[in-house]
Formats: structure tokens, C-alpha cells, sequence
């Protein structure tokens, strides 16, 4: 065989796929030519936090495996699908289940859905999550407003080619981001305001991701206090990091679904943050039913 045929043979699967762009717009077109609805809030739904799709008007639920390039979660708890329709009247994009690095998928993937959430039109996302509690004061079942997050995953979503074309705002897209108002301050005050009309106890914190799948050691949950962290989480930073590329405004809340390992002596397990879930499930409904025309 001669060399340069072998070349080509060997070249990685990878390399010969579509950039980023192609094939985050050929997933958008595909949801296009299903649903004329553009929608102007994405909400990805947390473990445990699934059922909150069901709120969702009229809904045209699409299973993410007939999505183009759009990855498919192994978690139980994380169903697959994205519900596009209208809460108390705003078109919404909801994703019921994402998937994690822990599955071994790269930061790129995780953060596809983002991506294409940013293309069909969203320019808000609700990102939900079930977090480890750090704090004592912000016991399990706890609301929490994420005002900040440390990234401990050591990657980033953004690696890579820079890609303006993401853009939702005019100045959006760059290569270089800000990133000291990630989880946008004014959605976050909408947030406490309307919990606290709904007497609804809503904390703030900050959120460190871990890239897990296991849970943390009690020594490592002390260093995280000390680091500043008041919840800990699998998730949800690089979703927001990409979010911030965009231009699109963040609102963060976590479940509380446990307290972080050693905080109380317990084991933790997965079946809880599903029980959990369940019930604050009414409270964390009634909270961003109210919440979301507010965001627009
Ligand atoms: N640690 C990390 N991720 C989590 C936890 C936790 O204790 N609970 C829910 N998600």
C-alpha cells in the first residue's frame, strides 16, 4: 500500500466530522423544520428535576436521539428529551435530561445543546441542578440562586477554534469572555423576589463542579469550604461558560439533594437527589412558572 493511501486511511473519525458550528446549526435546523417556535428561554432540568416539562404548554417533545450530533445520556433520572412549547405564554426550549463528563463525553459535547439552544433563539437559560450541600446553613431539600461558580473540572467548554458565529448579542462570540456576572445578577434578584412573594426560602452560593462520578471525600469537601464553595455539583459550569460566549443571560438554582459528603456523617446516594427531587418538586415548579415571563 502506498503511503499516502494509508495516511488517509488511518486519518481519526474525528477529523472528518463538520466544525462545531455545522453541526450544532444542523441540529437546530432539523428542530426548526419539526416546530416553528422560537424560542427565547432554554431550561435545562436537573437530576430529579425532569417532571418540571410537563408545564410546558402544547408541548412538541422531540427524543434527543433523533436529534442530529446530539448526545445521548446512560443516567438514570436523565430522560432525553427536549420539550419545546409555551410557559405562561414564552416559548421555551426545555431539556429534560443532559448529559456529563463523568459519561465520557468531552466538554464539547456536553455543551452542544447549549449551543443549539443559542441558535434556535434562546437568549436566557435556566440551568438547574442537584448539588452536594457544603454550608450546614442551607440544609438538604434547600432552593439555592447560584451566584458564582468555581470550575474545578481542569478543562474548559470553550477549548478550541474560536467560533463568532455563536453569538445571540451583537459583541458576543469572542475568543476571550467575561465572566464576573456569569449568573446574571438582575435574574437572580427577578428570583428572590418572586420567592419571596411565594414564601419560598431561596439561598444564594457558590457552585463548584467536580467532574465525578464519584462523590467526593469528606477532605476534599473541606478544602471546597475553603476555596469559598457552598454547593457542589457535576454539572452546569461549562453549559454556563458557553452561555457566556453566546451572550445569553444565566440563571442558576440548585436542589439541595444532599449534604456534601462528611458535612453529616451519611453516605450519599444517587436514589436520594432522585427522592429529593420529588419533593421540593411543587415549590421549585411554582417558583419558575411565576418567574418566567419575568426573564424576557
Ligand atoms: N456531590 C457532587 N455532585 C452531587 C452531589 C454531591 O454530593 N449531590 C448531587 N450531585
Amino acid at each position: 500500500m502506498r503511503e499516502d493511501s494509508q495516511e488517509q486511511l488511518e486519518q481519526p473519525e474525528q477529523a472528518k466530522q463538520p466544525d462545531l458550528y455545522t453541526r450544532a446549526t444542523a441540529a437546530a435546523d432539523f428542530i426548526r423544520a419539526k416546530i416553528q417556535l422560537t424560542p427565547s428561554i432554554g431550561i435545562i432540568l436537573g437530576s430529579g428535576l425532569g417532571n418540571f416539562a410537563s408545564q410546558v404548554d402544547s408541548p412538541y417533545v422531540i427524543p434527543y436521539s433523533e436529534i442530529p450530533n446530539w448526545p445521548l445520556s446512560t443516567v438514570a433520572g436523565h430522560s432525553g428529551k427536549l420539550v419545546l412549547g409555551h410557559i405562561a405564554g414564552v416559548p421555551v426550549a426545555v431539556m429534560q435530561g443532559r448529559v456529563h463528563a463523568y459519561e465520557g463525553y468531552a466538554m464539547e459535547q456536553v455543551t452542544f445543546p447549549t449551543r443549539v439552544l443559542g441558535l434556535l433563539g434562546c437568549k436566557t437559560l435556566i440551568v438547574t441542578n442537584a448539588a452536594g450541600g457544603i454550608r450546614p446553613t442551607i440544609p438538604q431539600g434547600s432552593l439555592v440562586a447560584i451566584s458564582d461558580h468555581i470550575n474545578l473540572t481542569g478543562t474548559n467548554a470553550a477549548l478550541g477554534p474560536n467560533e463568532p458565529r455563536f453569538a445571540v448579542i451583537p459583541g458576543a462570540g469572542q475568543r476571550f469572555f467575561d465572566m464576573s456576572t456569569a449568573y446574571s445578577p438582575k435574574l437572580r434578584s427577578l428570583a428572590q423576589a418572586e420567592a419571596a412573594k411565594q414564601q419560598i426560602p431561596l439561598s444564594e452560593g457558590v457552585y463548584i463542579a467536580v467532574l465525578g462520578p464519584s462523590f467526593e471525600t469528606p477532605a476534599e469537601i473541606r478544602a471546597f469550604r475553603t476555596l469559598g464553595a457552598d454547593l457542589v455539583g457535576m454539572s452546569t459550569v461549562h453549559e454556563v461558560i458557553v452561555a457566556r460566549h453566546m451572550g445569553i443571560e444565566v440563571l442558576g438554582i440548585s436542589l439541595v439533594t444532599n449534604m456534601a459528603a462528611g458535612v453529616t456523617g451519611e453516605t450519599i446516594h444517587h436514589e436520594e437527589v432522585m427522592e429529593i427531587g420529588r419533593r421540593v418538586e411543587a415549590q421549585f415548579t411554582s417558583l419558575l412558572v411565576a418567574l418566567i415571563p419575568q426573564l424576557i
